[in-house]
This record gives structure tokens, sequence and C-alpha cells, in this order.
């Protein structure tokens, strides 16, 4: 059996059910190989039956990694685990995580089944799936809700089953240390089996328990542990995958097991992640808050300057956080920018590095010091233009004081065809949005506009996150420009249109 504690990233599954969050196709692609970089042992990529769009993801990912195993979600339903088997049969390590769930509220008002009939579904659906995989992963959902002698029995089914890999779901984040982990130890203690076992926690933030609950179950004998990236995920999230591997490295005094993680991985991989989630890591978020590593009070300024191991439990160079950096200039030239997006870990052909550099001078021109945010940012806008299958051709506007406001928008789709419209509104961003839903012809409801500046001063450039409701489906978009007036224009275009591109692809149901 493997002695280290096993890291199952759910990003891309239970992560993108965030409200708000769809990661495009290349995202998604672009968020599994960053996830290999930071040495994830295995990755949720999915969950394949519930719509072409998710299949289509977990197959590429399968044919893009190369050591990491790649999973896919499937209910007790015989089409599920076809479907991941199909999406996922070209991975160097493919598997399969089948659950029901199992407590009484889940069977008697979800699903509508008895006790023995959740065994027999059990029984039958995990040993179909060992048809086709090596290793099958069970999880009975609601575990924590689940009466404990029946969550025994459904695990004893899995296991006999073929079962290698039970994951133990505190579905809506009710459990708390102690009880999660004599969960583990009571599962170790009961099940009899002739093949080994690995047990797993899969935790939600509904208390704010998550991590703390995921540390109880290693300390109780659990070998992996699934979450996400910066704790994204439905409602309060999940665990907090970066704060348990940092946990069990400067804790190893008590745990005594490590990951596999490339801890200098951490701040890229958070960073890639809330850029394409469209969402802000609050500050003083662990290990990868900007204020992770900051020290405000003079008495903390003072300790650390003589020795940071006064306030500091980690240093930021351990998480790949930067905490000095060479600002680029106007006067800096190709040479210098293309070091620049080496260090900062970019790997960009010299084709796109020539378009990235005319846009790094229209900056630069604007600018006294281009920082390391500002290249992060002109890669983001340039992802997002790339991706987009509509683009902001002009942007016309007529301010009125004490008055409606006007605006001109001209869109371009990726074959060259352009449409426009125009509109007024009580003010600039109002009449904008009203142009380029008229282009659109849909009605939306604007749920959440937010500008960030990318960084400090008045010449920074602005970063709008929109998340609009079209059709009781919520997209997000993202614009990045130096005048707020146009990124709030792009960011909107955006969301019209991840709409777009979600209605084609995803006809499917969801979990
Ligand atoms: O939280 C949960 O119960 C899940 C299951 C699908 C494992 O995400
Ligand atoms: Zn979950």
């Amino acid at each position: 059996m493997n002695s280290h504690i096993q890291i199952f990233d759910t990003t891309l599954r239970d992560g993108e059910q965030t409200p708000g969050v769809n990661f495009s196709f290349d995202e998604r692609l672009k968020i599994a190989k960053q996830l290999e970089k930071w040495g994830v042992d295995i990755i949720e990529a999915g969950f394949p039956a519930s719509s072409t769009g998710s299949f289509k993801s977990v197959e590429a990912i399968s044919q893009a990694l190369t050591t990491t195993a790649v999973c896919g979600l499937a209910r007790c339903v015989k089409k599920d685990i076809d479907a991941v088997y199909e999406a996922t049969k070209s991975a160097a390590k493919p598997r399969i995580h089948v659950f029901i769930a199992t407590s009484p509220i889940h069977r008697d008002s979800k699903l509508l089944m008895s006790k023995e009939q959740v065994i027999a579904s059990i029984k039958e659906h995990v040993s179909y799936a060992k048809n086709y995989f090596d290793v099958v992963q069970f999880s009975p959902e609601d575990a924590t809700r689940t009466e404990l002698p029946f969550l025994i029995e459904c695990v004893q089914t899995a296991v006999d089953a073929g079962a290698s890999v039970i994951n133990i779901p505190d579905t809506v984040g009710f459990s708390y240390p102690k009880e999660y982990g004599e969960i583990f130890k009571t599962l170790q203690d009961s099940i009899k089996t002739d093949h080994d076992v690995i047990y797993s926690a899969h935790c939600h933030d509904d208390l704010g328990l998550a991590v703390a609950n995921s540390m109880a179950a290693i300390e109780n004998g659990a070998k992996r542990i699934e979450g996400t990236l910066n704790g994204i995920g439905e409602r309060a999230g999940n665990t907090a995958l970066e704060e348990v591997a940092l946990g069990l490295y400067v804790r190893q005094d008590h745990y005594g097991n490590q990951t596999k993680i490339n801890l200098a991985e951490t701040k890229q991989t958070s960073d890639l992640i809330a850029r394409f989630a469209g969402l802000r890591v609050p500050r003083n978020k662990a290990i990868v808050g900007q204020n992770a590593f900051s020290h405000e009070s003079g008495i903390h300024q003072d300790g650390v300057l003589k020795n940071p191991e006064t306030y500091e439990i980690m240093t930021p160079q351990l998480v790949g956080v930067k905490t000095t950096e060479l600002p680029l200039g106007k006067l800096s030239g190709k040479h210098a920018f293309s070091e620049k997006l080496i260090a900062l870990g970019y790997d960009v052909n010299p084709e796109e590095q020539k378009a990235l550099f005319k846009q790094f001078k229209i900056i630069a021109d604007k600018k006294k010091a281009v920082t390391d945010r500002d290249i992060h940012a002109l890669i983001q806008g340039t992802e997002h233009e790339q991706n987009a299958i509509y683009k902001v051709e002009t942007l016309q506007l007529q301010f009125v004081s004490n008055g409606l406001q006007s605006a001109v928008v001209v869109i371009k789709d990726q074959d060259g065809n352009t449409s426009q419209d125009s509109s007024i509104g009580t003010g600039s961003i109002v009449a904008i949005y009203n142009a380029i839903d008229r282009i659109f012809n849909r009605e939306t409801e604007l749920i959440d506009y937010r500008i960030d500046s990318v960084t400090e001063g008045t010449d920074a450039q602005a970063e709008v996150h929109v998340q609009i409701k079209i059709n009781d489906q919520i997209v997000t978009g993202v614009g990045i420009d130096h005048d707020i007036l146009l990124a709030s224009c792009k960011s909107y275009v955006e969301a019209h249109a991840k709409y777009v591109a979600h209605s084609t692809t995803e006809e499917g149901m969801h979990s």
C-alpha cells in the first residue's frame, strides 16, 4: 500500500459545482495540466454522463495527462459507468468513482429507495464497474448522516463487490473532527476484507470544518484526501487542498505523513484556478491569500526583520509566493519580457509572444512600472480573447450629465461577422449592457458586478467580473482593460458568449 497521503483533486467536478463557475473546455485542460504539475495523485475530471461537454473534457484530459490518474464520477447507473469507461479509456491510469446516497433523508426523500434496495444497487453497480476498472472508488453520499450500522453494511457490500477505495463524504458539512475521525476508525475496525482498502475523506465546509475534519480523518487512518484548490465548490465549498498539503508539511512532527504535492507550484495553481473560476481568493485566505505572508504591525515587522521565524511558520518561497520582483517598464525589450514570462511560469510560443509583447508595450506606455500582476492580467486578458466566440469590436458612448446615457456596441463572431445595436440607460454601464442584451436578443438579470484594480495606483488596469442569469442559468464573464467601461463591456459579452457555448454542449443532466 502507498504510505503517502494521496491527494484527489475534484476542482473540475465538485469545484465546478460552485454557482456561476463554468470552466470552458480549454480552461479545464489547462487546469488539469497544472494540477498534474502540482503533483496531485488523482484528478476527478468530471461527470461524463451529465453532459457532452463534461464527457469531452474528461476524454481530452485522459489523453493529455501522462502520470496522474484520471477519474470520472458515476451514479449507481450502468450508463453512467459506461460513460466513465468510454471517457477515461485512454488515460494512463483510468479510475471510476461510483456513488449512491445512503442517509435516511436521502433514501426517503430523494431516492425513494429502501435500505435493501440501496444495498442491492451498490452490489450490482460496484461489481459492474469492477469489470472495466482495476481500481473502483465507492462513496456512500451523505455518509456522516447515515446510521452507523447501515453505513458499515454499505461499505462492506462495496468492498465485497471489489471497491478498493472507500470515500466517506460529509456531503453537507455537518460533522465535527472527533465524530468524523471516529467513523474512519470504526470502518477500519469493522470491515472484513482480503484485499487492500484505502479510506478517503471528502468534506464540505458548511460549518468551516472541512480542513479540520480532513485532518482528523488522517489521524484516524485515512490515506486519501479529496478537495479543491482554494476550497471552491458547492455552497461553502470543499476542503482546501493547499491547506491540507501545507498542514501535513509544516506539522510533520504530528502527522508523520506527507503528500507528493510540489509545494512550490501551489501559488501558481491557486492563481490559475481563481482566474478561470472568476472567484477572487480572500486576502486573508490561508497559504494563498494576498496577506498570508505580510506583516502589518510594527512589532511583527521588527520581529520578522530580525528573524522571519518569529512570525512565519513557513516561507512564502515554499509555496511559490514571490516577495521581491523586478517590474518591467517602457524601456524593457523583448528579451526581458520573454525572461519574465518564463519566470512567471508561462510557456508561450514565439508567435503568441510577439502579440503579447505588442500589448505589453501599450501598457508600458500608460504605466510607469509593469508589475507581475499586470503581466498575469495581460495573459489572462489574452486567454479570454483567444477563447472568445464573440469579441468587442467597437464601443461608442455618449455621456450627458443629469441625463440618460447612450451606448453603441459592435461585436464580432469567430467567422468575422459583426452585429451591432444601441441603447440608452440610467448610467453608462446600464446603457452598454442594454445594448448587448439587444444584440443577443435575450432577457438577462445582473446578479453581480465587481471591479478590481489589477495593481495599486490611478494608472492600474481594471478587471471587471460580471455574473448574469439567462434562462435560469448563471454565467460569468471577465473583462480586463485600462478603461473601466470597455472592461465592463468585454466582461458582459464574455458572459453572453459562455451562455451560447454552454447551451450548445451541455444538454444532459446534472448531479
Ligand atoms: O459531497 C458529496 O457527497 C459528493 C459525492 C458525489 C462524493 O461530492
Ligand atoms: Zn462533494
